[in-house]
């Protein structure tokens, strides 16, 4: 078998609960997944199978109930609190279907704000990068502007900057493109793959959206918890 870190992701039977007493349902019931850097994975499924569930897990911001999880061959579902974060803030990216930006904040602020957290870049060093990560999703000119200012695509695409920040091995996106129209979800998604792939990054890619499934290196159909 090959080696553990040759994936940046790696988790085996995975299996949640969710609610409790009569309303415990067994939402992932032994899921199995692993992801290569460079690679762009489309998880697709009916509402409610438990494809946020999952990535919640794999994104280590929620712990499974059995089975293991490990980022770049280091098992993570097992640790405290501390490590699973500094884990997140190093090795994951999220993009999430409604941006969650700080839209009172500059786009530039934004996308320092993971870098911020992790610490390891001087002020100079952090605008400059985050600077460079607006340019590559086309809003070099567009740095100073508020949340508020910018479209919803802008938006979006400011989100996928922000998860670029940390230079993450792992990009986790749940339904990324799922609120913007046909022009804007092209644009998202090739920049997160393009970007994904020149920088040797694995992406776990939750859509609806069938032509974006197609697109994807490979596409796993997931059913009642379990991939079929
Ligand atoms: N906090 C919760 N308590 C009970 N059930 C939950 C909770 N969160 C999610 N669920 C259930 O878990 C299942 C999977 O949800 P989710 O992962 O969000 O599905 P998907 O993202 O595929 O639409 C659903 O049946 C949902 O109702
Ligand atoms: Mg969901």
């Amino acid at each position: 078998m090959a080696a553990n870190n040759e994936f940046a992701l790696r988790c085996e039977n995975l299996h949640r609960y969710l609610g409790r007493d009569d309303a415990r349902v067994h939402v992932l019931r032994g899921v199995s997944f692993e992801a290569r850097r460079g690679q762009v994975y489309a998880i697709v499924g009916p509402s409610g199978c438990g494809k946020s569930t999952l990535l919640y897990l794999l994104g280590l911001l929620d712990q499974p109930d059995g089975g293991e999880i490990s980022i770049n061959g280091q098992v993570m579902s097992n640790t405290d609190d501390a490590a699973r974060t500094a884990a997140r803030g190093e090795h994951i990216g999220f993009v999430f279907q409604f941006h969650f930006l700080m839209l009172e904040f500059s786009a530039l602020e934004n996308v320092m704000m993971p870098m911020r957290k992790l610490g390891r870049l001087t002020q100079e060093q952090m605008v400059e990068r985050a600077h460079g990560l607006l340019t590559s999703v086309g809003l070099g000119q567009k740095t100073h502007r508020l949340g508020t200012q910018l479209s919803g695509g802008e938006q979006q695409r400011v989100a996928v900057a922000r998860a670029l920040a940390n230079q993450p091995s792992i990009i986790l996106a749940d339904e990324p493109t799922g609120n913007l129209d046909v022009t804007n979800s092209a644009l998202v998604f090739d920049l997160l793959t393009r970007l994904a792939k020149e920088n040797g990054q694995a992406v776990i890619l939750v859509t609806h959206n069938p032509e974006i499934a197609a697109r994807c290196d490979l596409t796993r159909p997931m059913r009642d918890g379990l991939f079929v």
